[in-house]
């Protein structure tokens, strides 16, 4: 949850943080191995008032008030919260005696995403404007790690630009021509990138997520110049499009173990030696991609998002390419703006909102779409 305020409009959007609240869920989908759809949709309900009242007292907003709701608006409130679990009686414990900020929209992801996970969002943000009288407004979550640049120090866009999008559920290339015009130019056939890096991660028996594991064994093979003997392939590299396939990939590292280490235990060098190989792929196909996708497009902003480019070796690999091509800037937000958060939902609504004013007014009802896809608006 995050409160920011926004100034700039479309030619110089900038941001200020109020307040800013973030409960990572990783240490309880660790013992699962991956994301358990019903805990993240219950942790959600479980989190959120207490990480709106957080934000709320740190942008100094949270002030009792002594004007009492109609009580019908507690009815409506409970219509929308009914299926998230305990939600309403939290959500008025915390809030019944908390006057209305002074926030002009409310803005929440409706997809793409996990869509119990998702409902839970857009119920409380709903509610919330239910409560305060505010406008909720939907954002595209792929659009956010896109804006996600602009709250950063560097942030000046210029169009057309390109984002690689690369996290634990997504793999594509945008085009953009300018804000709101999207086109995905490519994107994966089966597996997203992370999703790979989890899977192999699992295969060496490391734990949940599985990436920034890889990447400390590999970061092991390269500082010790352990020996290059896993060797995988480079799938699609050649495909004339700009398209992506990881599963293949994962495929090879499970057949590689197989075949190599039948009657042999995976020592912590042959894990590094496959998980420096492994990312050595991975920064491969993305880059021989992203320089296709550059030369087709001419474009003059390289935007990189999504939790993935938290990977040091793929942060080094893409700034270094301002070199090659001179025209091109490169933009990737910080790690803690890489994975998912608030502050980046905030930016692409600032900006949907100045494109399209109307989606205010409209007050129209907010739905999960799990499968969302950018696309321009018109
Ligand atoms: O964007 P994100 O936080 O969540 C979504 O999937 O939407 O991305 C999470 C993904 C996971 O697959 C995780 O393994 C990967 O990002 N990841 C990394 C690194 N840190 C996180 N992959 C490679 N190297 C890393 N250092
Ligand atoms: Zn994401």
């Amino acid at each position: 949850v995050s409160i920011v305020d926004a100034e700039g409009g479309l030619t110089s959007p900038h941001f200020k943080i109020l307040g800013n609240a973030l409960f990572s869920q990783i240490e309880i989908h660790k013992e699962y191995g991956g994301v358990f759809p019903m805990l993240a949709k219950r942790e959600h309900s479980k989190r959120l008032p207490m990480l709106l009242e957080k934000t709320l007292k740190e942008a100094e907003m949270y002030e009792l008030s002594d004007t009492k709701n109609n009580p019908d608006i507690w009815m409506d409130i409970k219509n929308i919260l009914i299926k998230e679990d305990g939600l309403f009686e939290d959500f008025k414990k915390k809030f019944e005696n908390i006057g209305a900020p002074k926030i002009d929209v409310i803005s929440v992801t409706s997809g793409p995403g996990l869509e119990p996970a998702l409902w839970v969002g857009i119920s409380f943000a709903t509610a919330l404007g239910e409560l305060w009288g505010i406008p909720v407004v939907p954002a595209n979550h792929m659009e956010g790690h896109i804006a996600s640049v602009l709250m950063s120090e560097k942030r000046e866009i210029i169009f057309p630009a390109l984002a690689l999008l690369i996290s634990g559920g997504h793999t594509e290339i945008v085009k953009i021509e300018d804000w709101g015009k999207y086109e995905i130019i490519g994107e994966t056939l089966d597996d997203a990138v992370g999703e790979a890096f989890d899977k192999v991660a699992r295969m060496l028996y490391l734990p949940y997520p599985g990436g920034p594991e890889i990447s400390k064994l590999a970061q092991k093979a390269r500082q010790e110049n352990l020996p290059h003997i896993a060797k995988l392939p480079r799938p699609m590299i050649h495909s004339h499009n700009l398209n992506f396939s990881f599963s293949g990939l994962k495929t090879a590292v499970l057949y590689y173990i197989r075949d190599n280490f039948k009657d042999k235990v995976l020592s912590q060098d042959d894990k590094a030696d496959i998980a420096r190989e492994f990312e050595d792929c991975v920064v491969d196909i993305l880059t021989i991609k992203i320089k296709e996708a550059i030369d087709e497009t001419s474009a003059k902003t390289l935007i990189i998002a999504g939790g993935v480019i938290a990977n040091k070796k793929l942060r080094e690999t893409f700034t270094k390419m301002e070199e090659e091509y001179s025209e091109l800037k490169v933009l990737i937000p910080t790690n803690e703006l890489s994975t998912d958060n608030a502050l980046m939902i905030a930016c692409a609504s600032y900006i949907n909102i100045n494109l399209y004013p109307e989606i205010i007014k409209r007050r129209e009802k907010i739905i999960a779409k799990g499968n969302l896809r950018l696309k321009s608006l018109s």
